[in-house]
């Protein structure tokens, strides 16, 4: 585990890091319009989701999303995030979330800053938010894979 996160670590660099806390009060602002757009784009280009989210609340499911966005304001202190992290993943594997579904959210979601942004989501931060994205889901996918094992 150790060493994962330290792989993954190395790849959300620091000018990496520098993008998503400069793109954090933009996103933040414009949060809702990503969030809505991510699960439309989401909902139509993977259908097979809906189910994953069918017993949730209305506006329930917006939790995900905003967990991503607001990630980018704590991504210097990943340490804190480690109750955070036990949290979800109880929850995902609650809701069976598998590594297949993970490419799902960040494709979305990047499709949704393009949307929403505009020109504002250049490549630069669409890689960030890419590196910043996969470091989070790699940590969630190893802690959930345990969590199968243990209730197999
Ligand atoms: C880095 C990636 C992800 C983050 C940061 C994240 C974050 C969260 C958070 C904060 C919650 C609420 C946990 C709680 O009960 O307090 C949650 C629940 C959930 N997530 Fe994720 N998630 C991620 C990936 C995914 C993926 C890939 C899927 C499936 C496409 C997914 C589907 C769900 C579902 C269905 C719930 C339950 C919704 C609910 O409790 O209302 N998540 N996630």
């Amino acid at each position: 585990m150790e060493k994962e996160k330290k792989l993954y670590q190395s790849l959300l660099t620091e000018d990496k890091k520098k993008i998503i806390k400069d793109t954090a009060p933009i996103l933040k602002e414009k949060g809702e319009a990503i969030t809505t757009r991510m699960y439309e784009i989401m909902f139509n280009n993977y259908p097979d989701v809906k189910k994953l989210f069918a017993n949730q609340p209305k506006n329930q499911n917006q939790v995900l999303a905003r967990a991503i966005i607001g990630y980018a304001e704590n991504i210097d202190k990943l340490s804190a995030l480690s109750g955070a992290i036990e949290k979800i993943a109880v929850r995902h594997v609650k809701t069976n979330i598998k590594p297949i579904h993970y490419p799902w959210v960040i494709d979305s979601l990047l499709q949704a800053m393009s949307d929403v942004l505009g020109d504002g989501a250049t490549d630069a931060v669409k890689k960030a938010w890419f590196a910043a994205y996969w470091f989070l889901a790699n940590i969630l996918m190893k802690r959930e894979q345990e969590l199968y094992q243990e209730v197999a």
